[in-house]
């Protein structure tokens, strides 16, 4: 068979590897070809290639970023965009496409699967927020990423009599503020899922000052919202500018939360972004292995004919689920990733109000 292969959405440490497991597996178990889509979908749209073969992949499994590059390119966007990438498939040839990313880039794959076109989706987003999947590749390499950056601030924060608050990515689901938070010990965990009263926080931190802790660490996802729903606290930290699936680019957050933290408890209080140092650099072992393991699934889902599907870990197995449910909702931080973020932070006043 010939394959086409895309990489589509923000970029995920472990991209690398789901390709090269998708090109050696179909080379030496299927004697599939393979051409790259470059850019995601704008390779489709722009006819932008490269061959994909056993020498293109050599190498690529401990790197970050993909190969084959992305972006967040809509070609529901574009007139007849997505007629476009069905034309071009038929021009290269392509029986079948993969494509790996998140909801956005999976929900243009459902679109074509439902014109007739015969694609797989692998789940990829460092947010891990995709529905229908235990965990998504790049999840882990961010969340040690940022439980090292907690690590160092922490250290920091206590030479200082400090409170530091470090920002975190996570649009709509707080995955990385709640396990990295957790793993680093911080004192305040914020996640967009559980909108919080600032001085609520200002009153924690306060408290864990009188009993004799002279630094703090919050941890805060740079979707997290105040619970006024003043929009001109964290939302509006986003920048302008929306990309082309209608999501505003955030990032300020901790810079609002620090300087509301300095005025109302008086404590000195530094903010650190760490923005896409999350999404670079080269992926875990565990992410390398679950990445690996995405990809020979998805060349067996195209083998088996498992269309407008997508590989998906439950508990410690691949298994094949529809596209359609992984892109019907987001997948928020559950309950007992919540109990464990809130059962470890002083009782007394922060009191987590009931699911937004
Ligand atoms: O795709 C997930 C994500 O990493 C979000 O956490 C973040 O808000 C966004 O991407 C940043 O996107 P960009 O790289 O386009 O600035």
């Amino acid at each position: 068979m010939k394959v086409g292969v895309l990489t589509g959405g923000g970029d995920c440490p472990g991209l690398n590897a789901v390709i090269r497991a998708v090109v050696r597996k179909g080379i030496f178990h299927y004697e599939d070809g393979f051409v790259g889509f470059m850019e995601g979908w704008r390779g489709l749209l722009e006819d932008k290639t490269m061959d994909l073969d056993l020498s293109s992949v050599g190498g690529i499994l401990p790197r970050g970023g993909t190969i084959l590059r992305t972006s967040r390119t809509n070609p529901a966007k574009y007139p007849e965009g997505l007629k476009h990438c069905a034309e071009s498939l038929k021009k290269h040839g392509c029986d079948a496409l993969i494509a790996i990313g998140g909801d956005d880039t999976l929900s243009v794959a459902q679109k074509l699967f439902t014109n007739g076109v015969k694609v797989v989706g692998v789940p990829k987003t460092i947010d891990n927020d995709l529905a229908g999947t235990d965990f998504t590749f790049g999840f882990d390499t961010a969340v040690n990423i940022a439980t090292e950056a907690i690590d160092r601030v922490h250290t920091t924060a206590e030479a200082h009599n400090r409170v530091i608050v470090v920002e975190v990515m996570g649009r709509s689901a707080g995955w990385i503020a709640a396990y990295s938070g957790i793993a680093g010990g911080a004192d305040v965990i914020l996640i967009p899922e559980v909108p919080f009263d600032i001085e609520q926080v200002a009153e924690l931190i306060r408290q864990r000052h009188a009993r004799g802790r002279y630094f703090s660490i919050v941890v805060a996802a740079e979707g997290a919202k105040f619970s006024d729903g003043n929009e001109k606290h964290g939302g509006a930290a986003a920048q302008d500018g929306r990309d082309e699936f209608g999501h505003p680019r955030l990032s300020g957050i901790a810079l609002t939360l620090a300087s509301e933290i300095e005025k109302r408890t008086g404590f000195e209080t530094r903010s650190v972004v760490l923005g896409h140092i999350q999404r670079g650099g080269s992926p875990t072992a565990y992410d390398r292995v679950l990445a690996t393991r995405y990809g020979l699934g998805a060349i067996d889902m195209v083998h088996r004919g498992e269309f407008g599907q997508m590989a998906a870990l439950r508990g410690n197995k691949i298994i094949s689920i529809p596209l359609a449910e992984a892109i019907a909702s987001n997948r928020k931080v559950d309950q007992e990733i919540l109990d464990a973020a809130v059962g470890i932070l002083d009782k007394l006043d922060y009191k987590v109000s009931p699911r937004a």
